[in-house]
């Protein structure tokens, strides 16, 4: 895309401004619906994104970058393609360069936050710490310039003098930015503030990128507002954040709707997306803003704590069953494309030959007595068969320090898909792996929907009747992860590696094959009388 093109895609519009917690998807389309242009995403901070998983949602039909928890970090659709600016917080340019290759073939432009006074940015020099940093200012926009296909922007706040400000603004200009959004407050300056329209004037009439102002929402509740506010500063465009966040149908032509209308029409994008609740409550109390006190459903909004609470509220009974119904015959239909029960039951030879079973389970610690464990259960089993005791291998993944756990027991291997946040957690999901296989109760109180016994009847069959893949059957990374862990050789290697070497390999750019890598966890006894 030529220069000019990429430059204008920011002139003339009006756009859904970064917010953090309220920009994401269901507000997004929302805003689009309404006739915004242009949605930011809220600021995502590049280290976050890098440690994410891109995983494509059949059920929701998007595309989600994920962190090993299975938090949702970005969530977009179709619907937003080539309209939807992704937000980047960051203190350094390889990094971000990084991050942003990672989600730059779904969005329209990659913006740097250079606003943001808050003390979490401003320690890890970002947001508005870039303002005063010219040379990092010019690093950060140029890798990204250079080493993007997608055109890309940054949002300033303006500095205490005008003509600093000026200054800072054709410095960002110069490293080949498309546009630059300005918000009219500095660092030190809050929302009760008046916005410093003189100086994003200043601004407009001094680069000849497109200039969005930012900062008048106060003012703002209409088109004709918006527009009122570009005139005064004689900018491009306009971002809104606080009066789309208040009501987002302020980008409608034919004027804006009622506020009880828009919030409605933001649940059933929630629903639809099956967004975060609190997510979803925190949105929801934006809209209701100042009317707290006026209507009912506000104190009920307030202590919901499920998108189905949300339906009932808001009288949205019908649309949240028919969406949850939809949902579910997708879901049936994915399940038999993916070989129905088999979903998530894998079984192959490692490089060692042995044998290796993975299952869809996971160790919830509400589900069990912590005085009899799965390991203690499994371990006691042992003893009192005389059998050798079980074995655990554990690697650590570097970037988020997750866990994964393998148990050998009789030359057979056992594991699960998921990484947990502990060493424990990981053993104890292996050990119910191994439990399940081999037909034993593993002490569990309660049987959730995805694992229930009949479940996991069904997935033992499956393993005693599935033929073993040869080794090298699957490039899947898991499986070869699940593989490594039990190779002593690889597990040394990686473990020799310090996270500094690894950090540096990172920096360097590699950062794909880098992020895959993992550390491997030592041995020793533990409580339960396991060895490892
Ligand atoms: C809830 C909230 C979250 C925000 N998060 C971000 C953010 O993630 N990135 C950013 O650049 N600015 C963020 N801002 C600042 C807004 O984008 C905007 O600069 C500011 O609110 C002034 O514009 P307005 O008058 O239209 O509200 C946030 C503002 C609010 C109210």
């Amino acid at each position: 895309m030529s220069k000019e093109k990429q430059s204008s895609q920011y002139s003339g519009k009006v756009m859904l401004a970064p917010m953090v917690r309220v920009c994401s998807l269901p507000m997004r389309l929302l805003a689009l619906d309404y006739g915004a242009d242009l949605v930011y995403t809220e600021e995502i901070i590049d280290r976050k994104l890098l440690i994410c998983h891109e995983y494509k949602n059949e059920l929701l039909g998007t595309i989600d970058f994920t962190m090993s928890d299975g938090t949702v970090v970005f969530r977009t659709c179709a619907a937003e393609r080539g309209k939807v600016i992704f937000q980047l917080g960051t203190s350094d340019a390889k990094r971000a360069l990084a991050a942003a290759k990672k989600i730059q073939h779904l969005v329209a432009g990659v913006d740097v936050n250079m606003g943001c006074p808050k003390e979490f940015s401003i320690k890890g020099g970002m947001g508005a710490a870039l303002l005063t940093q010219q040379d990092k200012v010019k690093s950060i926009l140029t890798t990204l310039v250079n080493g993007l296909d997608v055109p890309v922007t940054c949002k300033i706040r303006v500095l205490p003098d005008i003509q600093e400000t000026v200054a800072l603004a054709k410095l960002i200009e110069s490293t080949g930015v498309s546009a630059i959004g300005v918000h009219g407050r500095t660092k030190s300056e809050r929302s009760r503030d008046p916005n410093r329209d003189d100086y994003i004037k200043a601004v407009s009439n001094a680069v000849s990128i497109p200039v969005i102002a930012n900062g008048g929402s106060k003012n703002i509740s209409n088109l004709s507002e918006v527009e009122s506010f570009r005139l005064n500063t004689e900018a491009s465009s306009v971002m809104l954040a606080r009066a789309a966040m208040w009501n987002c149908s302020v980008f409608r032509r034919d004027g804006p709707l009622p506020f009880i209308d828009v919030l409605k029409s933001y649940l059933r994008y929630a629903f639809l997306y099956d967004n975060n609740v609190m997510n979803t409550k925190y949105c929801v109390l934006q809209i209701i803003h100042d009317k707290m006190t006026e209507i009912p459903e506000a104190d009920f909004s307030l202590s919901a704590k499920s998108l189905q609470e949300f339906a009932d509220i808001w009288h949205l009974q019908e649309d949240y069953r028919v969406i949850l119904h939809e949902r579910q015959q997708k879901e049936m239909e994915l399940s038999a494309a993916e070989g129905g029960d088999c979903r998530g039951v894998k079984k192959k030879k490692t490089e060692n030959g042995l044998e290796l079973i993975e299952l869809p389970v996971r160790y919830d610690k509400t589900l069990y007595n912590s005085l009899m464990t799965p390991k203690q259960i499994l371990n006691n089993y042992c003893i009192k068969h005389q059998k050798e005791k079980p074995v655990y291998s554990t690697t650590e993944r570097y970037q988020d320090r997750f866990f994964k756990s393998v148990v050998q027991l009789e030359g057979k291997l056992y594991t699960n898909p998921f990484w947990e946040r502990s060493k424990q957690l990981a053993e104890q999901s292996a050990a119910v792996c191994c439990l399940v296989v081999n037909g034993l109760d593993d002490g569990r109180t309660g049987e959730p929907k995805n694992e229930t016994e009949e479940l996991r009847r069904k997935w033992r069959d499956i393993v005693n009747s599935k033929i073993v893949s040869p080794s090298h059957c699957s490039d899947e990374d898991a499986e070869n992860r699940l593989c490594s862990a039990t190779d002593a050789d690889l597990e040394k290697k990686v473990a020799s590696q310090s996270y500094t070497e690894i950090k540096s390999e990172l920096a360097e750019g590699s950062s794909d094959a880098i992020l895959s890598k993992q550390c491997a966890v030592g041995s020793d006894v533990d409580k339960d009388g396991c060895s490892r």
